[in-house]
């Protein structure tokens, strides 16, 4: 990045050595006038840049960033453009979600023999830049002291009712002698709280509670359990989970026997503490038809579900596992199953702000972040975190620094790891001490995941190919970079 001069901006282009890179050399032979904003870095193909590159050059300071490769149906590797394509495009919607001008980032293609086109792309991309001006740097961006959060309604009723407890006992009983165990949830450091829990003889069962605040998504224990047959009770967020861990064959369904009880909605826990206040002595925890009431310290507090509950749960639509081999009940059919799924309140939020606001959102919430990885670690499809690139040292993507820029940066890494593949059961937010809304992040990627592959829901057909594992030679969505 040294040698700018005071008319250019930092502009990083990532070519592929077999036709843009050449593309280039031919333009610079035939002497064409072009822009000196550039700085290129040869990669073997477009299939080996990592929208992490690209991110990593935005946060870094760079004003633009270009990647072209060969032409569809060119690429010397046979398919390295076709999966870029849709990595990079996937990525140039993700920008403007953390406040970064879509108009920063392009990809295109240009054969070896294209100088001519080569000068047009980079006289074109330089003054798009240009006209963008220097890019806003994250560490300079505002912080924001409030935002307006909106009431949400939900588009099904939530109730703390029945939970088909005994069925549920008797079930697990039965079959208690023909797996490992089952993975459950039992009382906590109190009756408010739950915990995960693992069934394996018929006298822990006495413990096993289900219902409104048995708010962990057990899949995530399912790989440490790998190899062993393995009962799971999940509410239908976490069965999609199930499915698409299934899906990438990270466990066997011949290991894995699900118990799947209708979900009437959870309890957002940090909420209920947080109005609930310190107390010394918890009294009495018990459940109406639509509250949870709880006595501390002699008092009585009251937390109705319909203001209570997971932001997740207002606009459930998968009340019911749609995979499982044991099902006890039935779940309410939602009032409006086709609208909910474009805004969840997170996002809702972020796409009411402007662009800088965005920035200044991310900026000030980040400033929280104590670096704990609580959202990495309750991630049930963060399956690398043996080797978490945040944690290498080689390549170094994140620093120890305790900034915004760099907290954000991990969250950019997680996001753009499960493009495709998260499920949306919020666990990574849940279980954020500080509260965090981390997940808008995911929720704009996979709403743009569904707006480019035909809807496209991850953790719902086990045999589907998530997106952007797969290609399509010719695109129904992602148009063309004609310029
Ligand atoms: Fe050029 Fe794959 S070799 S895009």
């Amino acid at each position: 990045m040294s040698g700018v001069k005071s008319n250019e901006l930092r502009i990083v282009a990532f070519l592929c050595n077999w036709c843009s890179y050449g593309g280039a050399d031919t333009a610079g032979v035939a002497r064409a006038t072009q822009p000196t904003d550039l700085r290129i870095i040869r990669v073997p193909c477009s299939g080996r840049v990592d929208p992490l590159f690209v991110m990593k050059a935005l946060f870094n300071g760079a004003d633009g960033v270009l990647v072209s490769g060969c032409h569809p149906r060119d690429c010397h590797y046979s398919t390295g453009n076709f999966y870029a394509r849709r990595r990079l495009e996937v990525l140039k919607h993700f920008l403007p979600i953390l406040g970064i001008d879509p108009g920063r980032f392009e990809y295109t293609w240009v054969s070896a023999s294209e100088g001519e086109r080569w000068k047009h792309v980079v006289t074109r991309f330089t003054e798009q830049i240009h006209a963008l001006g220097p890019a806003p740097r994250f560490d300079d961006a505002d912080t924001m002291t409030s935002v307006v959060q909106t009431a949400l309604s939900p588009i099904a009723p939530l109730r703390c009712g029945e939970s088909n407890l005994e069925s549920i006992k008797s079930c697990i009983r039965d079959r208690l002698q023909s797996v490992d165990c089952v993975l459950g949830w039992k009382m906590g450091r109190d009756a408010l709280h739950t915990v995960p829990y693992c069934i394996r003889k018929e006298a822990d069962l006495d413990e096993l509670v289900v219902g409104p605040t048995s708010v962990h998504n057990l899949a995530n224990y399912l790989r440490d359990h790998r190899g062993k047959k393995t009962g799971i009770l999940v509410k239908g967020c976490d069965a999609k989970s199930v499915v698409e861990l299934l899906q990438e064959k990270l466990i066997r369904r011949e290991d894995i026997v699900i118990l799947s009880y209708p979900c009437t909605g959870t309890f957002d826990m940090a909420r209920v503490e947080q109005d609930l206040g310190r107390y010394q002595t918890l009294d009495a925890v018990s459940m109406t038809e639509t509250a949870l009431c709880v006595t501390a310290d002699g008092k009585e507090h009251i937390f109705p579900i319909e203001q209570y509950a997971q932001s997740k749960c207002y606009f459930c639509t998968e009340r019911m596992a749609q995979l499982s081999d044991y099902a006890f009940g039935a779940a309410d059919t939602p009032k409006d199953k086709a609208a909910p799924k474009d805004t969840p309140p997170e996002l809702a939020l972020l796409d009411s702000l402007s662009l800088p606001e965005r920035m200044a959102f991310w900026k000030t919430n980040m400033e929280r972040c104590i670096r704990c990885y609580a959202c990495r670690n309750s991630c049930p499809l963060c399956v690398c975190r043996d080797y978490c690139i945040s944690d290498t040292r080689d390549p170094h993507w994140t620093t120890q620094n305790d900034t915004s820029k760099e907290k954000l940066f991990f969250q950019v890494i997680h996001s753009l790891h499960l493009a495709g593949r998260c499920t949306g059961c919020g666990e990574c937010q849940r279980s954020c001490p500080v509260g965090i809304p981390i997940l808008a992040l995911r929720q704009h990627i996979a709403r743009t995941i569904r707006e480019l592959f035909a809807g496209y829901e991850p953790g719902t057909d086990p045999n589907a190919v998530p997106p952007l594992l797969g290609y399509a030679a010719e695109e129904q969505s992602i148009k063309e970079r004609e310029w």
